[in-house]
């Protein structure tokens, strides 16, 4: 099983470059399902979940060429429209070509995604929304088999701003006939950006980024070409990799904007931010503050980052509440950090955070993408060595994220033993 190992205590220094957004290439990528024309899409990041659409964009007949970054997407011979269990039980986002498929072709069969260690992830919100364009499924033996004789352009109320439902529902409405209205929509950064890759194939959406976007359907989508935008929870992790050792790095590559949030709380934890043009730089300082937080939907602060923020928590002066809104069992990084010797108590869907000197490094598992990455944070700013395994998880997420952090000085390695192919890097 493979393993990272970390002897902590390192401050980190230097520079990292943010790789393309995983939460936006995966719907892009999926998303040109829409269209038989080429489609080149840029800064794709070299990540499992990549791997994984582009094996069942493959299987629904597409022909695809990978050329480090790039992805060149164009027409196969054998179009299906059948996602596989065995496909679909790797990444959850799977459910996200139900859209497209029933937009060209007018019927779709997707094994139900499964849930995740986070949740069980009901996918009943896309399930609301198709049926208001006139799409009719039924649920058997694990599958959902979906048929829509005449679609009809809708006003769609989603129950909750659901990102993976506002973005199946975008795409399906591109070329359903008419103008289709989604309320309460998500409004992510990844949805900006499947939007307007979305316009530049000639789909007309306007209300981009806002509660309320507008679609007027068309009859043909074109190919394009479109470079995804920066991967703001990659960003994150590295702010707080800098604060969490005291560390002073510099980050290119990203969107401030898209960390707003973020950078608001932990300047509120003492930790130094200085925004230039092109880039961050994040000073860590030796004790910061204790700082409380709640999880919520773009723009408040991200549940992608909670659990790497609680990791900062156990280190910081007095006591911090850290409160998980969107996911109902997103608290589980707390079970690892305590074995690292952090004080949290969990009331309810809060951690209650008292911070500790330091933490101790010790043998932990990964139960997630995010608690993976959290892990490894605290492993950094940790007296002793850190074993992580259940690796998994990491590397759906995070392109080279082993080897950024050796550049900024952590004493960080991967044992490779047998997850990934000989050569690949995490
Ligand atoms: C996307 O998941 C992201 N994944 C998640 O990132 C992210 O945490 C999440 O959005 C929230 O920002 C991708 O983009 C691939 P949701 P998604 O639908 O679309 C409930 C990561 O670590 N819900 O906004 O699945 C759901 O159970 C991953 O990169 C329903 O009840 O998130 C959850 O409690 C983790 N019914 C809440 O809404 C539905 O039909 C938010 O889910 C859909 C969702």
């Amino acid at each position: 099983m493979d393993k990272i190992i970390i002897n902590g205590g390192k401050k980190l220094k230097g520079v990292v470059t943010i790789s393309g957004s995983k939460n936006a290439a995966l719907p892009i990528l999926i998303s040109t399902l829409l269209t038989d024309d080429r489609c080149e899409i840029r800064n794709v990041p070299d990540l499992e979940d990549v791997n994984t659409v582009i094996s069942l964009l493959r299987h629904l007949g597409k022909e695809i060429k990978k050329n480090k970054d790039r992805i060149i997407i164009s027409k196969g011979d054998n179009i299906c429209s059948d996602a596989p269990y065995d496909l679909v039980c790797k990444m959850r986002a799977s459910v996200l070509v139900a859209g497209p498929l029933i937009a060209r072709f007018k019927k779709a069969k997707i094994s139900l995604p499964g849930g995740c260690a986070i949740g069980i992830r009901p996918i009943n919100i896309h399930l609301d929304g198709f049926k208001r364009l006139g799409v009719k499924y039924v649920i058997k033996e694990g599958d959902i088999s979906l048929k829509a004789k005449k679609m009809v352009a809708s006003k769609i109320i989603l129950d909750f701003p659901s990102v993976g439902a506002t973005e199946n529902l975008l795409m399906l409405s591109t070329l359903v006939k008419g103008e289709t209205i989604i309320e309460n929509a998500a409004m992510e950064p990844e949805i900006i950006d499947l939007a307007n890759f979305l316009n530049k194939c000639g789909a007309k959406i306007s209300g981009i980024g806002t509660k309320k976007i507008i679609v007027n359907g068309i009859k043909k989508l074109n190919g394009c070409t479109y470079t995804v935008m920066p991967d703001r929870i990659e960003t994150g992790t590295y702010i707080i990799s800098s604060a969490i050792t005291s560390g002073d790095i510099k980050i290119t590559n990203l969107i401030q904007e898209h960390n707003e949030s973020l950078i608001e709380k932990i300047k509120l934890a003492g930790v130094k931010i200085y925004q230039k043009n092109s880039f961050l730089n994040i000073k860590g300082i030796n004790k910061i503050k204790s700082i409380d937080i709640e999880t919520q939907v773009f723009p408040g602060f991200p549940t992608d980052l909670q659990p790497l923020l609680m990791a900062l928590m156990t280190i910081a002066k007095g006591e911090s509440v850290i409160t998980e809104t969107i996911f109902e069992n997103r608290l589980q990084t707390v079970g690892e950090l305590v074995r690292m010797g952090a004080d949290i108590k969990i009331k309810g869907n809060s951690a209650v955070i008292s911070g500790v000197k330091k933490l101790t490094g010790t043998k932990v598992v990964a139960s997630d993408l995010r608690s993976s990455a959290a892990l490894i944070l605290a492993g950094l700013a940790a007296k002793g060595k850190t074993e992580i395994t259940g690796l998994e998880h990491l590397y759906r997420g995070y392109e080279n994220i082993v080897g950024k952090l050796k550049n900024l000085g952590a004493d960080i390695k991967l044992i490779k033993e047998g997850y990934l192919k000989k050569g690949e890097s995490v």
